[in-house]
């Protein structure tokens, strides 16, 4: 699917190839692409044909991961910076109160797909590529050892070594399989 969509944005100029990411992190160019909010991305992608991406977001834990922070941790961008959507970047949440920042708290799509202010003008058949497969990079912004709740021995892999994160591991948890799942019945 990546392969189509890049032959895609060279098919129509560099003008999209251009915000194409090289590696799935939020970075570079990218910042020129504003972050939209989940509720945008519901409107295409929780449809019972396309699969109910949003409503498996909303069961999964960073869709809460907001309620984690209490009381004054709300409004301390040191906790924020992680525990929200595109933090201090066009569109993304800005500071606490604020009505349009709200909208932007938890750890929504496009911390792992990324900004999605040109995608989200997609066609069925005419998709503006902005969307990328996250990769470990993309996980790792947030879950490393600057989390004050970071236990060096959370994961165990297969064979019995610890670490904080195993991207491989975690991954399961996010990757949407039961959706992706119910489209192939
Ligand atoms: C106007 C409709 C529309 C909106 C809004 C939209 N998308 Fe999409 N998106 C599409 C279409 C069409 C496709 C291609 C077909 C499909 O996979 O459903 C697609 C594909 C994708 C893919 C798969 C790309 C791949 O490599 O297979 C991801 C991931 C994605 N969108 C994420 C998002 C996110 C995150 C948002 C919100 C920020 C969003 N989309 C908003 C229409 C939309
Ligand atoms: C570098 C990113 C990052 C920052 C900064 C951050 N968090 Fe988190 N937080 C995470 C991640 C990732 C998790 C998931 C568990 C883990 O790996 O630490 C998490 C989990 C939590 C949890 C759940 C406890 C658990 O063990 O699952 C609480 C509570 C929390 N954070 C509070 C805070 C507070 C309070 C601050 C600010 C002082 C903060 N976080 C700053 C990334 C961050
Ligand atoms: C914590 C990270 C994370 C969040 C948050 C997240 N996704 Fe995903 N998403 C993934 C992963 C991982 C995959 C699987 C990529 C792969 O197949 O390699 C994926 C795949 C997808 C796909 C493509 C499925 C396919 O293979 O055709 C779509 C569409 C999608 N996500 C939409 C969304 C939408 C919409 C939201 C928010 C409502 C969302 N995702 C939130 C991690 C995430
Ligand atoms: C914007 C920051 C951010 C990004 C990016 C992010 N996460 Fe998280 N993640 C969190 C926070 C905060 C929590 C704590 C939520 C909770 O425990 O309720 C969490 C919790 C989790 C958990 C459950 C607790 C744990 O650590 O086992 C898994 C699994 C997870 N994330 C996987 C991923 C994967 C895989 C990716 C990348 C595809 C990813 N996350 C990207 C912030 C992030």
């Amino acid at each position: 699917m990546m392969k189509k969509l890049v032959g895609f944005a060279i098919l129509v100029g560099f003008g999209v190839a251009f915000f194409l990411p090289a590696t799935g992190s939020v970075s570079g160019e990218d910042e020129k692409i504003e972050f939209i909010g989940a509720t945008k991305c519901k409107m295409c992608h929780n449809l019972a044909k396309t699969g109910k991406f949003f409503d498996d977001w909303m069961n999964n834990k960073h869709a809460k991961a907001f309620d984690l922070l209490k009381g004054d941790e709300q409004k301390d961008p040191k906790c924020q910076k992680c525990h929200t959507t595109g933090f201090g970047e066009p569109g993304g949440f800005q500071k606490f109160d604020d009505e349009a920042s709200m909208k932007m708290v938890n750890v929504q799509c496009e911390m792992c797909h990324g900004p999605g202010g040109l995608h989200s003008k997609s066609k069925k058949d005419n998709v503006i590529p902005h969307a990328w497969e996250p990769v470990k990079e993309t996980c790792e912004k947030c879950h490393n050892p600057e989390s004050p709740t970071w236990k060096e021995d959370r994961y165990t892999d297969e064979n019995g070594n610890k670490a904080g994160f195993i991207f491989e591991i975690a991954v399961k948890e996010v990757n949407h399989a039961k959706v992706k799942e119910a489209l192939k019945k």
